[in-house]
Parts: C-alpha cells; structure tokens; sequence
C-alpha cells in the first residue's frame, strides 16, 4: 500500500513573541532541522504511531477513540486532534500507520508539535489525493493547535508551511515572506525546558492587572517588528541587533526572561554580538543573537562558558514538502 513521507521545518522566533498572541505581527524564520511524517493506509480501523525521539512504540488507538483519552503523550494529542479534523472536514475515514522521525529534540522549543502536524496534515492530504492550499493546510492545523493548547498565534505553523522568513498575524491574518539571505544568528540553549502554554497564562495575568501599560509594551513590540521588517531587507544587523537588545528589555518587562537565559544574553553581547534575546515564550529555552562572522566563535565560547549549548542551525529553511 502506499506510503506517503512528508517533512515541516522547526522555527525559531526572531521579533514579536508574546505581542502576536495579542494581534500585532512577529518575524519568524523555519529552520533546517525537521520533523519527518510517514503515513501508510492499513486494514482495520485502527491508528498506529510510532515515534521514537518521543519515547513512543506501537500506540495504538480506534477511529471511533481518537481524542478520547486524556492519557495519551503530548505528541500523540497533536497526531490524534490533527487525524480527527482531517477526517470531518474532508469525510474520510481510514486506518493508518503513523511514524514520526525528527532531526530535534522536541525539549528545543522549535515547534516540534506544530512541525507535526503540519508534516502529519501535508502526509495524509496527499495520501487520499486531496488538493490543498498552504493557508487550508495552515486553518487545518491551526485549529487542531487550538483545539490541543487552546492558546497560540499559529506563527510556528505558518514557518512550517512556508518556510523562509515571514512577518506574521495571528490566525494567519498576514503571512508575508520577507526576502532575506541567512540570518547570520548563533542560538543558545538553558537547558530548561519551557511550557509555552503557562508563559502565555502568565502574560495574560499580567495583561489582565496592567491593560493599559501592557498594551503600550505590545505597541512598542510592534513597532520593532515592523523597524526589524525594514532595517532586514537593507542587511541592517547592527541596527537589527539594537532592536533584538530593546526587544528583550520588554520581554523581561512582562516577565518571561530568566535567570538562565540573562546570563547567555549579557555573555553573548558582552563577546561581541550586535545584540541578543530570548526566542519563543522565554522562561528557558532559547536565546538568539545576531553576530558577525568574525566574532562567531568568541561568542559560541561565551554562551557555553555561561553553561548554555549552541545548537546549530541554518536559518530560512524550506517549508513543509512531500519527501
Ligand atoms: C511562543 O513560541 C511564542 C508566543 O508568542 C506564543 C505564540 O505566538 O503562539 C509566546
């Protein structure tokens, strides 16, 4: 029987994290480490998954169950959410054989559970010879994202789609692809795992008990996406590396930086970087600087003098494919 093989890239946050869950835009890049889904027809009424770099071996649920169960890993509600809103909207229904390979661990916050069920949602399309737009594919996947952690802008979906580096609104309400070369960037790591859903509850507490300076902290954010957006497309890095410093002021300002992701941040601009931030939700994870050739490895040295790991990734990375 058929077997289909689709693969999304994983994202990293450049400007905007946190302000786009309240309507103004972010810049966001896929990058080259991916999420491959396989996707076979089977007999029965029966859904395997296989996923390995998440701990999961021969699950496997019925049709009629699928969403039933509040036990199931993480990975596994986005595999499942994504099958059922495929099966309504399209009307079809079938046994699968499912298996996840990923170049990432899913602790990075590259958005391994939206790199799923974009490559999971692309896999099946073509499977049942369904035609597809990128933004149906994009509601299709939204709304399972929605559907799962209720909370969420959808930019990670929309780098999986697209690939490239795009400047985003929520919901898909614009998705621009910004032409760029590579983003000359070095990423550090805490260490610390984050739950974007609970940083994204706190900044609503916030939000809630300080409206009017939040709202003025979100407009200023949106002013440096829209500054970044410009200063890119003329390679303005020193600029742009002003803009990630003043960006990562108001991330701190609504509370999601750390400790961790301090240290690595001051250690990455104090060895030369045009400038650092945290990206993604913050509370660990990620932090992201803009740095000259000539200063790379200086500042690769300081962030893991700082007890940080340097992942290494390529920026602008294609979006979902079939493989
Ligand atoms: C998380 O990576 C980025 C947030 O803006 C949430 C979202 O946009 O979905 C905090």
């Amino acid at each position: 029987m058929k077997k289909i093989r689709a693969s999304a890239p994983g994202k990293l946050m450049l400007f905007g994290e946190h302000a786009v869950v309240y309507g103004r835009p972010c810049l966001v890049t896929a990058v080259d480490k991916r999420i491959s889904v396989s996707v076979s027809g089977i007999l029965g009424d029966i859904v395997w998954v296989d996923a390995p770099d998440v701990g999961i071996k021969n699950y496997q649920c019925r049709i009629s169950d699928l969403g039933k169960s509040e036990d199931v890993p993480k990975g596994v509600r986005f595999i499942e959410r994504a099958l059922i809103n495929f099966f309504e909207k399209y009307g079809v229904k079938k046994g699968l054989r499912i298996e996840t390979k990923s170049d990432f661990s899913s602790k990075f916050g590259f958005g391994s559970s939206s790199a799923v069920t974009v490559a999971l949602l692309a896999a099946v399309t073509e499977l049942f010879s369904i035609k597809i737009s990128k933004k149906e594919l994009f509601d299709l996947a939204y709304k399972t994202v929605l559907d799962v952690q209720g909370v969420g802008s959808g930019f990670d979906l929309a780098a999986a789609i697209w690939g490239g580096t795009l400047y985003f609104k929520k919901g898909g309400k614009k998705i621009e692809p910004i032409l760029v070369k590579e983003w000359p960037l070095v990423v550090g790591y805490t260490g610390i795992k984050a739950d974007t859903a609970i940083l994204v509850g706190e900044v609503a507490k916030l939000y809630t008990s300080h409206k009017e300076v939040v709202e003025n902290i979100f407009d200023d954010m949106e002013k440096i996406v829209n500054q970044a957006k410009r200063e890119v497309e003329m390679d303005g890095y020193n600029s742009l590396g002003e803009l990630m410093n003043i960006n990562q002021g108001l991330l701190d300002a609504i509370g999601v930086n750390t400790f961790e992701l301090n240290n690595l941040i001051i250690a990455a601009r104090e060895s030369g970087a045009w400038g650092a931030k945290l990206s993604g939700a913050g509370g660990g994870d990620c932090m992201i600087c803009l740095v000259a050739n000539n200063k790379r490895l200086a500042v690769e040295k300081a962030i893991t003098g700082k007890g940080g790991t340097v992942l290494k990734v390529k920026t602008n990375a294609l979006g979902v494919k079939i493989e």
